[in-house]
């Protein structure tokens, strides 16, 4: 029988790509998500992929009755994997209200569900933000976490330590999982991110202005301590970053933790400015992009790459692809949306 594991979240970016790689692992997936940040319809693309269309139930996770009944209706889960939250650095600014409440509710309503039902297998997601400006670099697990820029940050730091202490007053066994920049989309392109509104994150802006949507990109900074003066991040493909959250769970569903507790990184390794990531695009799309240098943006990190050590060794995951797969995914993405809306 296929072990059933519900994805909070699933109908989200990160989210949909995962609930493929667990369908095409041999997992039941059953997403719970209120659709705040996604559509439904993304159920019916991810049947086109893998053949088989994720149980879903739409209910806000904040709804801590609705989602004791929830628990108390599918109550042989064998795992969680707990994306939904709300992700925007600077909408969290003007609402942190809203992104406390909501992030840290739905955690907490998640957790008091996995309780009731005897539910111990937790995959959370985590975030690179956690650690601010590193010290040194590469950024490893164990680098201190620094006061967040943004609540959104704040509300993964203070998500992190209320799974630690429910670790190990509880006996709940988590992974963590700390995703750098993730990017691209499915080869397929069927799924990928869909920004509502202006994109905040680099990416999308970039597919979106080359495909017209936007005029120009404007790139914050050139005046950085970096090789080309542009900020530094690592970016990863969100194929990759699904695979991980499979493993992570096989890790935990096998008993094969060192600890109850454990934390991972997941990134390449590999910092790329945002000038490289343009000329990465533009290869791959064979066209030039509008961009504009322009001031920082307030709160902006300048480089950050991950220690990929544990991750490869410990938790026996690699990231794979490089950045012009990514890059290439990513546009793929865009001209099917296109087609799509045409
Ligand atoms: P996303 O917005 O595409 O997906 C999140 C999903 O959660 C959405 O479908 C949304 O509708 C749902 N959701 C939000 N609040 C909910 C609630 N209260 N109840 C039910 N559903 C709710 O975001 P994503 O990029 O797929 O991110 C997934 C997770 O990874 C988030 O926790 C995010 O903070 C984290 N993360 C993302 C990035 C990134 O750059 N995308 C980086 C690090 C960490
Ligand atoms: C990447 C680089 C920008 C847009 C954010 C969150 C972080 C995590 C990932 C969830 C930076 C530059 C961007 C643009 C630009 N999310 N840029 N012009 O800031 O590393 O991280 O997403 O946990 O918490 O903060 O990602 O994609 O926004 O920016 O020049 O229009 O691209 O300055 O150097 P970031 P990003």
């Amino acid at each position: 029988m296929k072990r059933k594991i519900l994805v909070t979240g699933g109908a989200g970016y990160i989210g949909s790509h995962t609930v493929v790689e667990l369908q095409e692992a041999g997992f039941e997936v059953v997403i719970v998500d209120n659709l705040s940040n996604s559509y439904d319809s993304v159920l019916d693309n991810i049947k086109e992929i893998t053949g088989i269309k994720p149980r879903f139930y739409h209910f806000d996770l904040t709804d801590a009755e609705r989602t004791k009944d929830f628990f108390a209706e599918e109550n042989d889960i064998a795992g969680v994997i707990h994306f939904a939250a709300l992700k925007a650095v600077g909408e969290s600014m003007q609402k942190s209200v809203l992104y406390y409440k909501n992030n840290i509710f739905s955690l907490l309503n998640v957790l008091e569900g996995m309780k009731m039902s005897g539910l111990d297998n937790l995959v959370f997601s985590s975030s690179c933000t956690v650690y601010g400006q590193p010290d040194t670099l590469p950024v490893t697990e164990q680098a201190p976490i620094k006061k967040a820029y943004s609540p959104y940050g704040h509300t993964k730091q203070i998500a992190e330590e209320i799974i630690q202490n429910v670790s190990s007053l509880d006996g709940l066994h988590a992974i963590l999982l700390r995703y750098f920049n993730p990017i691209g989309a499915h080869p397929s392109a069927k799924i990928g991110e869909l920004p509502l509104g202006v994109p905040n994150n680099l990416v999308p802006f970039i597919t979106q202005t080359a495909i017209g949507i936007r005029e120009e990109l404007k790139v914050f900074g050139n005046d950085y301590d970096t090789p080309d003066g542009t900020a530094i991040r690592d970016y990863i493909h969100v194929v990759d970053l699904a695979k991980a959250h499979v493993v992570a769970l096989r890790r935990m569903l096998e008993n094969k933790q060192k600890e109850k507790l454990e934390v991972f990184n997941l990134g390449t390794g590999n910092g790329f400015s945002v000038l490289e990531v343009i000329q990465a695009f533009e290869k791959v799309s064979k066209q030039k992009l509008n961009y504009r240098i322009v001031g920082r943006r307030p709160g902006d990190t300048e480089k950050v790459w991950a220690a990929t050590k544990l991750a490869n060794e410990e938790l026996g995951w690699k990231a794979r692809k490089n950045l012009f797969e990514m890059m290439e995914s990513a546009w793929n993405w865009e001209l099917a949306l296109k087609k799509r809306n045409s």
